[in-house]
């Protein structure tokens, strides 16, 4: 049997210094964004552990997206080593699938909407800065431009009103924060 305990550690120990951390924000972030709403809190919390697996180089395929391939661990390797319901395990499996912000499909509950908001969420900011530039390339230029992606890839898309305010503050600071390079850096990146 697993528990989320036992997944918490397996997180800390294959998500390579970023996926644990992570994580634990994008946890944060759901209770602040879900504050108020009605939503399995167990199986979101799997569904938050588990959401970046397939980016983990245990479980990692070249050519397969990491959210499909995070599904497909938790769908088969790991769910089914739970307790959970047959209901919350297809719950927890599409909020996976479904959480990467490039993915244009609708989210198909509550908990798929909250899980995709707070991982959007932790993209945006200096937090979403200072990730892009920890994953590289060491070519500045490409994680300015990178950084620039996210915020128009995701601006706009956020529903759940306490996220849009979040996501309004967290663009506004990205965008003081990546003038002030481009000031000190004489755009020379
Ligand atoms: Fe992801
Ligand atoms: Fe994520």
């Amino acid at each position: 049997m697993m528990d989320l305990e036992q997944i918490k550690q397996s997180t800390l120990d294959l998500g390579q210094g970023w996926g644990f951390a992570h994580t634990t924000r994008v946890l944060k972030l759901v209770e602040i964004i879900g504050f108020g709403l009605e939503y399995d809190k167990e199986a979101l919390s799997y569904a938050v552990y588990l959401h970046d697996w397939g980016a983990f180089p245990k479980y990692a395929q070249p050519g397969v997206d990491h959210a499909l391939r995070s599904r497909q661990v938790a769908k088969t390797e790991i769910l089914p080593a739970t307790c959970l319901s047959a209901a919350a395990q297809a719950v927890i499996a599409e909020a996976i699938e479904l959480h990467d912000f490039r993915d244009k499909r609708p989210h198909t509950s509550i908990e798929s909407l909250l899980l995709r908001e707070a991982d959007w969420l932790d993209m945006l900011g200096v937090i979403g800065i200072v990730r892009v530039f920890a994953w590289g390339p060491n070519n500045l230029q490409t994680c300015y431009d990178r950084s620039l992606t996210r915020i128009t890839g995701i601006q706009g898309r956020l529903t759940i009103p306490k996220a849009q305010e979040l996501a309004e503050q967290r663009i506004a600071r990205m965008k003081q924060t990546l003038q002030l390079l481009e000031e000190e850096s004489f755009g020379i990146l």
